[in-house]
C-alpha cells in the first residue's frame, strides 16, 4: 500500500490552484521603455522583436495603454543622439534632456504611474561605459559626482525611483545623501545591487546604441562566477540606503535571486535582460516553443527564486495574457 500520494493534490484544476504556492500578477511587473527624440516614431529593435523605441508622443500612448492593463511602473531608458555625447556625461543631467522632459510628460498626463529612471552614463558616454573614462580606466569617484547630478535631476522632473544601474562603488549612499540633502526625501532608490558583467546584454546596447567601445565591463560588474560577492554588493547598498534591492541578469541567476531573498527584508527585483526576452522570441519565431507559456513559466519562476517584482519587457503582453 502507498500511503503517500502527492499526485492527488494534482488531479483536477481546482486541487492544483488550491495548492499553487506562488503567482505572478500584474502588480509583479515593471515595464521597461525605450524613449528618442522625434515625433511620431515607432521603431521596432531589430534584435528584440515586438519592442520598439518611441519618440516622446506615442511612448505617452504606450505608457497610457499599459497603466490601463494594470502595470503600474516603467523603468526608462534614452537613446541619446550621438552629437549630445561626450565622456563626462553631461547631457545626463540637463534639465531639459530627453529623460527629464520623459518624466515630466508622462507625470503631467498619467501622474499616479510609477517612474524608475535609470542613472548610468552608459548612454550619454562616447565609450559606451558606465562611468567617465580616463587612460582606458573608469573613474570611480568623479564618475559617482555625475550619477548625483543625474539623479537630482531626475528627482526634480518628477522621477519616483532612480535606479543606479552604473556599479560604481558608494554610488547609493552619495544619491541617498544629496536626495535628502536637497529635500526630495520621498524619492526612492532601486539600486542594481548585483549587475553581473553579463553577455545577456547585448540586444538591449543595440536598442540604445551603447555597446562599449573598447574592453568590457568587468572591472565594475561582476563575475558570474562568484555569488558570495552578490550579497556583499547587497549588504552595502542597504546601509547606503537602497529602498530595492535588484539581481540582473535574472535566469541565469535565480541562484543569487533566492540568496538576497534570504538575506534581507527589502524588496528584491529581478531584471529579465535583453537577452533573456531575444532568446524566447527566437525561438518562438520559429516555432521551436509555445512562447506564451515559456514566458509565464520562465517569469514565475523568478517569484518562485524569491523576487517579489520583475523587470521584464514582457511585462506588456503578460499583462494582456493574465487578463484572459
Ligand atoms: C546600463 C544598462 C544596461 C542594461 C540596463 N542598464 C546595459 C549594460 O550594463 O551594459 C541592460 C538591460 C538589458 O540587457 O535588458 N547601465
Amino acid at each position: 500500500m502507498l500511503l503517500y500520494r502527492p499526485r492527488r493534490l494534482r488531479r483536477t484544476e481546482a486541487l492544483r490552484s488550491m495548492v499553487q504556492e506562488n503567482h505572478l500578477t500584474v502588480n509583479d511587473l515593471i515595464y521597461p521603455i525605450f524613449v528618442m527624440e522625434g515625433e511620431n516614431i515607432k521603431q521596432e529593435i531589430p534584435s528584440m522583436p515586438n519592442c520598439y523605441r518611441y519618440s516622446l508622443d506615442l511612448l505617452l500612448k504606450e505608457v497610457q495603454e499599459i497603466y490601463d492593463l494594470g502595470i503600474n511602473s516603467i523603468a526608462l531608458f534614452p537613446l541619446i543622439e550621438e552629437n549630445k555625447k561626450d565622456n563626462e556625461g553631461k547631457e545626463s543631467y540637463n534639465p531639459e534632456g530627453l529623460v527629464q522632459r520623459s518624466i515630466k510628460t508622462i507625470k503631467a498626463e498619467i501622474p499616479k504611474i510609477t517612474v524608475i529612471t535609470d542613472i548610468a552614463l552608459d548612454p550619454y558616454s562616447v565609450y559606451g561605459h558606465d562611468g567617465i573614462v580616463r587612460d582606458g580606466e573608469i573613474l570611480n569617484d568623479e564618475t559617482v559626482e555625475v550619477l548625483v547630478k543625474m539623479a537630482l535631476s531626475h528627482a526634480e522632473a518628477g522621477a519616483d525611483m532612480v535606479a543606479p544601474s552604473d556599479m560604481m562603488d558608494g554610488r547609493i549612499g552619495a544619491i541617498r545623501q544629496a536626495l535628502d540633502k536637497e529635500g526630495w526625501i520621498n524619492t526612492g532608490i532601486l539600486a542594481y545591487s548585483a549587475k553581473y558583467a553579463s553577455a545577456y546584454y547585448g540586444p538591449f546596447r543595440d536598442a540604445l546604441e551603447s555597446a562599449p567601445q573598447f574592453g568590457d565591463k568587468k572591472t565594475y560588474q561582476m563575475d558570474y562566477a562568484n555569488g558570495k560577492e552578490a550579497i556583499k554588493e547587497v549588504a552595502l547598498d542597504i546601509k547606503e540606503g537602497a529602498d530595492m534591492v535588484m539581481i540582473k541578469p535574472a535566469l541565469a541567476y535565480l541562484d543569487i535571486i533566492r540568496r538576497v531573498r534570504d538575506y534581507t527584508n527589502l524588496p528584491v527585483v529581478a531584471y529579465n535582460v535583453s537577452g533573456e526576452y531575444s532568446m524566447i522570441k527566437a525561438a518562438s519565431q520559429r516555432g521551436w516553443i509555445d512562447e506564451d507559456k515559456v514566458v509565464l513559466e520562465t517569469l514565475t519562476s523568478m517569484k518562485r527564486a524569491g523576487a517579489d517584482l520583475i523587470l521584464t519587457y514582457f511585462a506588456k503582453q503578460v499583462a494582456q495574457q493574465l487578463k484572459k
